[in-house]
């Protein structure tokens, strides 16, 4: 395990969800309800930056092509809007373990 530090747990607490660069990944963090919550932030689609918390589903949506991905397992749920006869692969993206440590967000990377 190696632990990162990111941001202070109070910053995402009110703002709810955080991209934070953490040696070469960009990740996006979650507080939910005090649950913390890790995955990549790139999206497996096209490689925009996830952005979208849905705290009731615990999705994120991507803005580019509203591919939605489960913030729990990394699980693509819904494929990118685009073009009908597009191939409809659902890659997921990989998740993190996240904890508060005296008041900073760590993630094991
Ligand atoms: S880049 Fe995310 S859905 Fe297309």
């Amino acid at each position: 395990m190696v632990w990162k530090r990111t941001i202070s747990a109070k910053a995402l607490e009110k703002a709810k969800f955080a991209s934070v660069k953490v040696d070469d990944k960009v990740i996006f963090i979650a507080n939910v309800n005090g649950t913390l919550y890790g995955m990549d932030a790139v999206c497996s689609h096209a490689r925009c930056i996830l952005g979208l918390l849905d705290e009731q589903k615990l999705t994120v949506k991507c803005p580019c092509h509203h591919a939605v991905f489960d913030l729990k397992t990394g699980a693509m749920l819904e494929p990118p809007y685009v073009a009908p006869d597009a191939p409809k692969e659902k890659l997921g993206l990989k998740t993190y373990q996240v904890r508060d440590n005296g008041g900073w967000v760590e993630v094991d990377i």
